[in-house]
C-alpha cells in the first residue's frame, strides 16, 4: 500500500518546476525534495547565488531549504528512481511544424519524460502532471507507462495537479493558493495517490482551496482558466479601441465595470496586449482541442481571443509612427520595459517583441532599457521573431541601455511596454529626460504607467496613452 509521500522528484527546472517545487521543500522539511533537468547549465545557476529566475522571495525560499532537503540535480535516473511522487514539469512549447503547426502542444519533452519514468521508477510511484498539457494527456502517459514499464505488475498512478501561478508573485501564489486541484480517475488506486498529494499540500495550504476531481475536469480546468482571463484582457483591449475613437476613457469604463461584481475587479487593465508562456499557449491548446472535437464554431469563438491580442499589438506600433509624422526612419525611439510583464525577467510572447520588431522594420534605432532582462535574452526574443532593422547601417538596428535616462537620452519618442514600478517612481526626473530628449518628444504609454498626463504635458511631452481618447 502507498504510505505518506517522503521522497519527491521533479522533472524540469523550469518556471513552474522550480518555484512549484522549492516552496514544497521548504514547507515540508521532512520530504526530501530533487529537481532535475537535463539543462547542467539550469542545475548549475539553481546551485549557484544566480538563480536562473527572477521571482521576488525565491532566493529567500531556495537559500533556506537548498542542502537541506530541497536539492538540484542533473541525474535525472537516479532521482526519479528514488521518489514515490513524480512531479513532470517539463515545456511543452507549441508545435512549429506537422499536423497541428501552430496549435498544438508539443509533447516530445512530456513523452521523453514519461519513458525515462516507465524505465526507472519505483513501484506504485505517483506520476503527477504539472506542466500545461492538452486535456486527456494522462492518458497517453498511462500508455506510455504501461507499454515501457518492464515490470508486468507495476502500478503507475497518474494525477492532473495544474499550476495557476503567476511569474512576478509566484511564491505568494504558492503559499496562499487560490486552489490546488488534484485530478484522479475513480479507482480506489486514483483516490488513493490523489490523498496522498492532498496530504503533501495540506501541510500548508487551507483544507477548503484543496479541491480534488477526475482528471480530465482537471486538466481542461487549467486551459479554461487561462483562456477566460486572456479573454477578459482582449475585451478590454477591444473596448479601449472604441475609447480611443470616441473621447471616452477606458481606465473610467473599466473602473465602472469592476464595480460590479459579477464582473469583479481584476484583469481589466487595457494595454499593448497580454504575453507570458500560458495565455497564448492555452489559448492555442484549446482552439486545436475544440478543432479535433469537432467544434469549429467553439475554435473559431476563442481564436478571436488571439486575433484581437496581435491587432492590439500592431495598432500600438501603428499609432506610433502615425502620431510621429508617419515617418520613424532613424529615428531614436526608447522602449522602456521588455518582460512580458512587471516583477519578471520572462520575455516569452513579451508584447515589447512585437513592437520592437515593427518599429525596427519601419527603421527606427530602438534602445532597448529593461531592469531585469538581460542583453541575451532580448537578442535571443528579438532573433526568433526575425527582427532586424531594414536601414540601421551597423549592429542589430537595436542597442539595449543600462537605465531609463540613458534610453531616453538622445531619442524622440519613449514607449512603455512593461508597467516596472521604476518607470512611475517619484525619483523619474521628467524635466531632465525631457531636456536630454530629441523635440517634438513623444511619450507612447501601453500599459498606463502615466497617471498624471496634464503634468508631463506641461513639460512639453506629446503623451498618447493605449485607450484613452487623445
Ligand atoms: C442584465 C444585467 O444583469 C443587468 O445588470 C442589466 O441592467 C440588464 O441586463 P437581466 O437581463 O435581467 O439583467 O438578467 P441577468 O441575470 O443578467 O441574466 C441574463 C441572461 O443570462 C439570463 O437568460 C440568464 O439565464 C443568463 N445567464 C446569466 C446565464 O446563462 N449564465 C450565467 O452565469 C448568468
Ligand atoms: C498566467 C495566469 O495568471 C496564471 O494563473 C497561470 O498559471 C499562468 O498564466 P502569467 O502569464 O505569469 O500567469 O501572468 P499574468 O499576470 O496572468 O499576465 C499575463 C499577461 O496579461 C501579461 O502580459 C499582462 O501584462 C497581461 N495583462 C494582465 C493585461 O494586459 N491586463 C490585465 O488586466 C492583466
Ligand atoms: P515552464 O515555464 O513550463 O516551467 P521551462 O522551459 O521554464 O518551462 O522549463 C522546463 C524545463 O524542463 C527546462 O529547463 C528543460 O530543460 C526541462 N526538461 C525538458 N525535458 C526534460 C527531461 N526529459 N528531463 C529533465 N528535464 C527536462
Amino acid at each position: 500500500p502507498r504510505g505518506p509521500v517522503k521522497n519527491i522528484c521533479c522533472i524540469g527546472a523550469g518556471y513552474v518546476g522550480g518555484p512549484t517545487c522549492a516552496v514544497l521543500a521548504w514547507k515540508c522539511p521532512d520530504i526530501k525534495v530533487t529537481i532535475t533537468d537535463i539543462s547542467e547549465e539550469r542545475i548549475a545557476a539553481w546551485n549557484s547565488e544566480e538563480l536562473p529566475i527572477f521571482e521576488p522571495g525565491l532566493d529567500a525560499v531556495v537559500k533556506e531549504a537548498r542542502g537541506r532537503n530541497l536539492f538540484f540535480s542533473t541525474d535525472v535516473d537516479g532521482s526519479i528512481a528514488a521518489a514515490d511522487l513524480i512531479f513532470v514539469s517539463v515545456n511543452t512549447p507549441t508545435k512549429e511544424a506537422g499536423i497541428g503547426a501552430g496549435l498544438a502542444a508539443d509533447l516530445c519533452y512530456v513523452e521523453a519524460a514519461t519513458r525515462r519514468i516507465a524505465t526507472v521508477s519505483k513501484k506504485g510511484a505517483i506520476i503527477v502532471e504539472k506542466s500545461t498539457v492538452p486535456c486527456r494527456t494522462a492518458e497517453s502517459m498511462r500508455k506510455i507507462l504501461e507499454a515501457v514499464s518492464p515490470s508486468t505488475d507495476a502500478s503507475f498512478e497518474i494525477l492532473s495537479n495544474p499550476e495557476f501561478l503567476a511569474e512576478g508573485t509566484a511564491i505568494e501564489d504558492l503559499l496562499d493558493p487560490a486552489r490546488v486541484l488534484i485530478g484522479a480517475m475513480p479507482t480506489p488506486g486514483g483516490q488513493l495517490a490523489q490523498q496522498r498529494l492532498a496530504e503533501v499540500y495540506a501541510r500548508w495550504v487551507r483544507p477548503e482551496a484543496i479541491i480534488t476531481m477526475g482528471l480530465w475536469s482537471s486538466e481542461l480546468s487549467k486551459l479554461a482558466a487561462n483562456a477566460l482571463l486572456a479573454q477578459r484582457v482582449s475585451s478590454i483591449n477591444a473596448i479601449a479601441a472604441i475609447c480611443e475613437k470616441t473621447e471616452a476613457n477606458v481606465h473610467e469604463v473599466s473602473s465602472a465595470c469592476r464595480l460590479d461584481l459579477r464582473i469583479g475587479s481584476k484583469f481589466l487593465e487595457a494595454g499593448v496586449g497580454f504575453g507570458g508562456s500560458c495565455f497564448q499557449k492555452d489559448l492555442q491548446n484549446l482552439i486545436y482541442l475544440s478543432l479535433s472535437l469537432g467544434l469549429p464554431e467553439v475554435a473559431e469563438y476563442w481564436k478571436q481571443v488571439l486575433v484581437m491580442n496581435a491587432w492590439t499589438k500592431r495598432r500600438f506600433s501603428k499609432d506610433i509612427v502615425q502620431k510621429m509624422f508617419s515617418t520613424i526612419t532613424s529615428k531614436h525611439i526608447a522602449v522602456l520595459g521588455f518582460a512580458f510583464k512587471a516583477d519578471t525577467g520572462d520575455t516569452r510572447e513579451a508584447p515589447a517583441i512585437d513592437v520592437c520588431r515593427d518599429l525596427l522594420e519601419d527603421g527606427a534605432v530602438v534602445h532597448i532599457y529593461d531592469p531585469k532582462v538581460s542583453e541575451a535574452s532580448i537578442d535571443r526574443a528579438l532573433m526568433a521573431k526575425g527582427a532586424c532593422s531594414h536601414t540601421a547601417t551597423k549592429g542589430k538596428g537595436y542597442i539595449v541601455e543600462p537605465s531609463m535616462q540613458q534610453a531616453c537620452a538622445g531619442a524622440s519618442a519613449l514607449v512603455f511596454m512593461t508597467n516596472w514600478t521604476e518607470f512611475s517612481s517619484k525619483q523619474v526626473d521628467w524635466k531632465a529626460i525631457y531636456q536630454s530628449m530629441s523635440k517634438p518628444a513623444f511619450i507612447f504609454d501601453g500599459r498606463n504607467v502615466v497617471k498624471d498626463v496634464e503634468a508631463l504635458k506641461k513639460i512639453g511631452f506629446s503623451v498618447y496613452k493605449s485607450g484613452v481618447g487623445y
